[in-house]
């Protein structure tokens, strides 16, 4: 690996290292206080190292869990040993998508980001590339020059979960983790967005509640329930199919007294616009955005996995 210097300001972009992990998330963490407060959701720019604590032991699991498999994972640092930007990707089966990208507020629009950009999600890394992208101008700038598109827009639909009935012929059950459950759950993944997700279904059967959804024996849809106020994804092979397991997510997570879900949703999603704003759910101001190499990924039928950090 060699080290590259910048002119202005002299910063270094390096590989991360484990010890990184803790600083990298507190620029996620400000980067992103200060994003939000220049779209006046929060009141203050200002994120304190309590606040980036309490943050952390709520994410740490995911961020953790990213770290450890990411395929890119680099590191911007200034002439104090101060890790003050941060880009990170995750490749499966052949795709790279970004996880995080981040510049303290402080030092952005310095050519930081840039340099993490070309190194964290390289051209030619994988056979297909995607992005889960904020609205901040830089950011765009910089995707849509990587070679990505816009694909669909995705918001948080958002409300207390309530118990609801929703007639179907599926027969859908609870999910046991394990090989044969991330069998089945790739079979759709690759059907919707090209590409399966091993490592990540693992991590998810064993924090989520999860069903699988058949019809004449045949898997046809799965659905990842909530833990706090975590969902998701899910996927189904025809969009229909989507509001019965939306269902049971909401069912359970009412039963078990979630009180609030928040629904990670490409509006490409038409039928799940439809329930959601059938029912009353609110749609979350914070507005992302899918950027893709790939045009033929089916967010028709799919929900996203909560918190964005992946599809
Ligand atoms: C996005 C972010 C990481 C970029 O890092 P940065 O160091 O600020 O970015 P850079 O200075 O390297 O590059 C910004 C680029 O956007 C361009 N740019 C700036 N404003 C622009 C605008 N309104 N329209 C188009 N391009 C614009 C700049 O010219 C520059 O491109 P160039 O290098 O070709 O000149 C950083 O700004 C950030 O942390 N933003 C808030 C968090 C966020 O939204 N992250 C994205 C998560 S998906």
């Amino acid at each position: 690996m060699g080290l590259e210097r910048s002119t202005d300001p002299p910063f270094v972009i390096r590989r991360a290292e484990d010890g990184d992990i803790l600083a990298a998330y507190a620029v996620f963490r400000r980067s992103l206080g200060a994003y939000l407060h220049r779209l006046g959701f929060i009141d203050s720019p200002t994120i304190t190292d309590e606040m980036v604590r309490e943050s952390w032991t709520v994410r740490r699991t995911w961020v953790e869990h990213l770290w450890r498999t990411a395929a890119e994972n680099w590191v911007a640092v200034d002439p104090n040993g101060r890790v003050v930007g941060w880009a990170q990707s995750a490749e499966r089966d052949g795709h790279l998508e970004l996880t995080f990208f981040f510049v303290n507020p402080d030092v952005q629009s310095k050519g930081m980001g840039r340099a993490l950009l070309d190194r964290a999600f390289p051209r030619d890394r994988a056979a297909h590339r995607a992005i889960f992208a904020t609205q901040d101008p830089r950011a765009l700038s910089l995707y849509l020059r990587s070679g990505v598109r816009f694909v669909t827009t995705v918001v948080d639909f958002a409300a207390k979960p309530r118990p609801t009935t929703v007639t179907t012929d599926l027969e859908i059950e609870p999910i046991m983790p394990g090989p044969a459950a991330i069998e089945v759950i790739a079979g759709i993944e690759t059907a919707i967005l090209g590409h399966r997700r091993d490592i990540d279904i693992a991590f998810l059967l064993d924090r989520r509640p999860a069903w699988l959804a058949r019809r004449g024996g045949k898997v046809v849809g799965f659905a990842f329930g909530a833990r706090g106020d975590t969902v998701g994804p899910l996927g189904v092979l025809e969009p229909d199919d989507m509001p019965a397991l939306l269902a049971v997510v909401e069912n359970e997570a009412a039963e078990v007294g979630v009180p609030e879900l928040f629904f990670s949703t490409p509006l490409a999603n038409a039928v799940a616009v439809d329930y959601f704003l059938g029912r009353g759910y609110r749609i979350d101001p914070f507005v992302a955005a899918i950027l893709a190499d790939d045009l033929s990924m089916h967010l028709d039928r799919w929900i996203h996995t909560n918190p964005s950090y992946i599809l």
